[in-house]
Order: structure tokens, then C-alpha cells, then sequence
């Protein structure tokens, strides 16, 4: 029995993975959650008994170690984070306070004789792209806003473990995400609402900027192959899809889709955090995943008739 710690599972990335891996009856989850951007409607439908919620916040100490102490997990999956660029971006204290729920999760890991931690880092931390595509090792990180300093730092923080403690980890550097379960303060999840309600789509900017845009099926069942397959141990992957759309190209894309008459408005540009170019070199997540990556019309399309997705919108 494989009991796993998934914090930050209320959450879009944490729920798709929590769906996957209580399908195993060799797997007993522990969602832990603040609910302070997850939902309680994201956790999963089904009662199996291999799962249970917990409402904590994995930046107190005495909230996550009683958790931590009486599992005796074998994996964690560390996910909690303050994210998204408004909210990143206008709270960098809170932000930065994610820095002591890295150290908790190490510790209490360290502590508990966890076999793996697999912790959620970022494409920011890649920060202004010199070169494309960016590389796992060649890449220089050039973090610089607080939330890419985070992942920058706990990074960092899984290998010192991994050295002196023998701490073994994986470092997802996720790119853009989106799926059913994503909030609206994300590009794709935005436009969507906005054009199946046919209300305007806005852009910062003259939407030159290019994103790679990952379906959560991929991103998950890369990290799911990692975790059974027992891969990527003490080492960093790159999780996206390379394809670059810039995003008026995705706005226009999602009119073109839902048949929208939603008008197109441009706003001024955000003052920072707003990369202009990200793509990650994906040779290693191609070679785990072992199947091709899903496009961003068949992605579009599965959010068009997702239940869930129409229900968290209103619709
Ligand atoms: N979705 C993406 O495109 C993307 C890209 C890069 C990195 N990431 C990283 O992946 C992880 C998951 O992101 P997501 O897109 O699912 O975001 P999300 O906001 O949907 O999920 C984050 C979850 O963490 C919870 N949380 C936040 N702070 C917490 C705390 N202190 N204690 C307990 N729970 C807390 C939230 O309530 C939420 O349910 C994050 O670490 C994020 O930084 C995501």
C-alpha cells in the first residue's frame, strides 16, 4: 500500500492527479488543502475509501505535522502555492511565506522516512528566456519575481535534502496547465468563460506574447509515469507542451471554437510577470510519457463538454 500526501489537492493540477491514482487500490491518498484557491467540489466523486480531506495549511508548522507524523507517508506530492500573476503579483509577502511550507513538507519528510517528494516548480523559474526552447540543465534561471524565487529556493532546498539527508526527490517545472478544473484567473479557463458567455475576451498587451498551452491530462500522466515507473529520481523535468500559440491566436482560436461573438479588447501591459516568450524543451517528458501530447483544439474541445468545467463557469 502506497499511502501519498498530495497538498494543494483541492486544487486543478492536485485534483486531476487525486482522480488518477485512487483509481489504484494500492494507493491511499491524503489531500491536504487550504481551500484558499481549491475547492471541496474538486475533490473527487466516488467514496472508494482510498482517500480523505484534510483542511490545513502546510505553511504552519503545527497544522501539517500532526498530519505528517501520524501517515507516515511513503510519497508526497507538494502542490500547495499561492499562484496565478495578479495574485502572485499582488501579494509577494504571502507568496514568500510558501518558502517555510517547503521547509515544513522537507522536514517533516526527512522525519518520517518518506521515500520521495515530488515538488510542483515552475517555468518562471526560467524566468526572461535568452534561448528557446529551455532546457532542464542548460537553461540559466533567471528568477526574479518573488513566485519564481519560491520555486528557485525550494528547488534548491530538494537537492540540499537529497545531499545531506538522502531526501530523494523529482522537480516538475510545469508549464501553463489548464483543464477542467482550472480557475478562471487562467488564460485559457478566462477566454473560455468568456466567449461561452459572449462577453469580451481581454489582453494585456497587443497578445504577441507565445505560451505553450498543456492539456492536465498530460502534465499528469507524465507525473504519474515518473512516480510509478520510478523515474526522473533526484532530478528536474520539464512538463508542457512546446507548442507556441501567442495569445490573441488562442483567443482567436476559442471565438473560432464555441462559436463565439465575444469581442476582442486589448489592456495595457502588466508591468512584470508577464513573460513574453516560454517553451520548454520536452525530449524528456516526450520519452516518459510514451504517447503524443494532446493539441490545443482536442484540449479546448474536452473543456467545451466538460460538465464540470461549464458547472464552476455558471453554465
Ligand atoms: N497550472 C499551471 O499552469 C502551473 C504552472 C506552473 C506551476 N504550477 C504549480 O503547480 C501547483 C498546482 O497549481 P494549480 O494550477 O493546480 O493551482 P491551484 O491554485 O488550482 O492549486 C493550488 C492549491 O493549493 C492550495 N493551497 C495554496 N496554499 C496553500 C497552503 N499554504 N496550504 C494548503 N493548501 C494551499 C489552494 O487552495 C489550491 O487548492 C502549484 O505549486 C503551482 O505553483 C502550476
Amino acid at each position: 500500500m502506497n499511502k501519498i500526501l498530495i497538498t494543494g489537492g483541492a486544487g486543478n493540477i492536485g485534483s486531476a492527479l487525486v482522480e488518477k491514482l485512487i483509481t489504484d487500490e494500492n494507493n491511499y491518498i491524503v489531500i491536504v488543502d487550504d481551500l484558499s484557491t481549491g475547492f471541496l467540489s474538486k475533490l473527487p466523486k466516488v467514496s472508494n475509501g482510498r482517500w480523505e480531506f484534510i483542511k490545513a495549511d502546510v505553511n504552519n508548522f503545527k497544522e501539517v505535522s500532526p498530519i505528517m507524523m501520524s501517515h507516515k507517508f511513503d510519497y508526497v506530492f507538494h502542490l500547495a502555492a499561492v499562484v496565478g500573476v495578479i495574485r502572485t503579483q499582488e501579494n509577494p509577502v504571502k507568496v514568500l511565506r510558501d518558502i517555510d511550507g517547503i521547509k515544513n513538507i522537507l522536514d517533516l519528510a526527512k522525519n518520517t522516512s518518506v521515500k520521495r517528494v515530488f515538488f510542483s516548480s515552475s517555468s518562471e523559474v526560467y524566468g526572461e528566456p535568452v534561448v528557446l526552447p529551455q532546457h532542464e540543465e542548460t537553461t540559466p534561471l533567471n528568477s526574479r519575481v518573488p513566485y519564481a524565487v519560491v520555486k528557485n529556493v525550494g528547488e534548491s532546498f530538494c537537492k540540499s535534502y537529497y545531499q545531506e539527508y538522502n531526501l530523494s526527490y523529482t522537480i516538475f517545472r510545469f508549464f501553463n496547465t489548464y483543464g477542467p478544473n482550472q480557475s478562471t484567473d487562467f488564460v485559457v479557463s478566462r477566454f473560455l468563460a468568456a466567449a461561452l458567455k459572449g462577453t469580451d475576451i481581454t489582453i494585456y498587451g497587443d497578445g504577441s506574447q507565445t505560451r505553450t498551452f498543456t492539456y492536465v491530462d498530460d502534465t499528469v500522466d507524465t507525473c504519474l509515469k515518473c512516480f510509478y515507473t520510478n523515474q526522473q529520481v533526484n532530478d528536474v523535468i520539464n512538463i508542457g507542451n512546446d507548442k507556441l500559440c501567442t495569445v490573441l491566436d488562442l483567443a482567436q482560436l476559442i471565438i473560432k471554437l464555441t462559436g463565439s461573438s465575444s469581442k476582442i479588447i486589448h489592456l495595457s501591459p502588466l508591468k512584470e510577470g508577464d513573460m513574453t516568450r516560454r517553451q520548454p524543451d520536452n525530449s524528456k517528458m516526450r520519452e516518459i510519457l510514451g504517447r503524443p501530447l494532446i493539441s490545443l483544439e482536442d484540449g479546448i474541445g474536452r473543456m467545451i463538454s466538460s460538465r464540470p468545467f461549464l458547472s464552476s463557469i455558471g453554465l
